[in-house]
C-alpha cells in the first residue's frame, strides 16, 4: 500500500517570519498519520522551517537543488546543503521552473541522481499545457518527460521518487482537472513506469496530483486508484491545508 503524500508548494511566497506563523497556525490542523506531510519552502525558509516544525509530523522540502556537488556556482544550492540543513524532500523540473527559468528534462534528471545520492526524496514534476492536450499529444509528452527524467536511475532508487503530475492549465488557475482527467494520465506513467522498470517498481512509486487542488476537491482526486497524493500550491498557505491534509477523516 502505497502512503499518501500531501505536499504544500510554498512557491515564492512567506518571508521566514511569516512562514513560521503559518507553520504555527497549521500545526495543529495537518495532524494526520495515515498520510506524510511536508512544506516545499523557500530556500531562505528552510533553517527556520525545520527548526519551527521538530517535533511535528511535518518535513521540510526545497523547491529546487543544482546538481553539481559544490563550487563556484553563484545563487545554487547543493544536495548537501539540503541534507544538513535538516530538508527531506527536493521539488524538481515543476512547470514555473521550466517555463521561467528553462529547465530541460536533462536537468531534471541530473538534479534526480544527485539528490538520490545524498538521500533526498525528490519530487519530479511533469505536465501537458493546454494546447499539447487539445492537440493529443499529453500521454506521449508526458512519456518523454519520465523517460529522460527516470534515465540511468535503477529500479532501487527509482522507488525513492516521487512524480507530480501538474498539468499546466490546472496550475494557479482555479480550473482543477477532473478526477477522470488526473486518474487517467496518472494510471499511464505507473504503466509506463511497468514498461521502464517492472510492475513491481511501478507500483511502488508515489504519483501526486497537483493544480488547483483545495479542500473542496481533494477526497475525490485523492480516491482514485492511481492518485497518492497531491501538490498544492494556493491552498497550502491557507488553513484549508489542514482540510486536504485530513480528506480522509
Ligand atoms: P496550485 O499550484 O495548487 O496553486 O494550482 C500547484 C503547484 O504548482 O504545485
Amino acid at each position: 500500500m502505497r502512503k499518501k503524500l500531501i505536499a504544500g508548494n510554498w512557491k515564492m511566497n512567506m518571508t521566514p517570519s511569516e512562514g513560521i506563523a503559518l507553520i504555527g497556525t497549521l500545526k495543529d490542523l495537518v495532524k494526520n498519520d495515515e498520510v506524510d506531510v511536508c512544506y516545499c519552502v523557500p530556500a531562505i525558509d528552510i533553517v527556520p522551517a525545520v527548526e519551527a516544525t521538530k517535533g511535528t509530523n511535518v518535513a521540510i522540502g526545497a523547491q529546487n537543488l543544482y546538481f553539481e556537488e559544490k563550487g563556484a556556482y553563484t545563487g545554487e544550492i547543493s544536495a548537501s546543503m539540503l541534507v544538513d540543513a535538516g530538508v527531506k524532500y527536493v521539488i524538481m523540473g515543476h512547470s514555473e521552473r521550466r517555463g521561467y527559468f528553462f529547465e530541460t528534462n536533462e536537468d531534471i534528471n541530473k538534479k534526480a541522481k544527485k539528490a538520490l545520492e545524498h538521500g533526498l526524496t525528490p519530487i519530479m514534476c511533469c505536465g501537458e499545457s493546454l494546447e499539447q492536450r487539445q492537440q493529443g499529444l499529453t500521454i506521449s509528452w508526458i512519456r518523454e518527460q519520465i523517460k529522460v527524467g527516470f534515465e540511468g536511475i535503477s529500479a532501487e532508487d527509482a522507488v525513492k521518487i516521487v512524480i507530480a503530475y501538474e498539468p499546466i492549465w490546472a496550475i494557479g488557475t482555479g480550473v482543477t482537472a477532473t478526477s477522470e482527467q488526473a486518474e487517467e494520465v496518472c494510471a499511464d506513467i505507473r504503466k509506463y513506469l511497468a514498461e521502464l522498470y517492472d510492475a513491481k517498481t511501478a507500483d511502488t512509486i508515489r504519483i501526486l496530483y497537483g493544480g488547483s487542488m483545495n479542500a473542496a476537491n481533494a477526497a475525490e482526486l485523492l480516491a482514485m486508484a492511481d492518485i497518492d497524493g497531491g501538490l498544492i500550491g494556493g491552498a497550502s498557505l491557507k488553513t484549508d491545508f489542514g482540510k486536504i491534509v485530513n480528506y480522509n477523516k
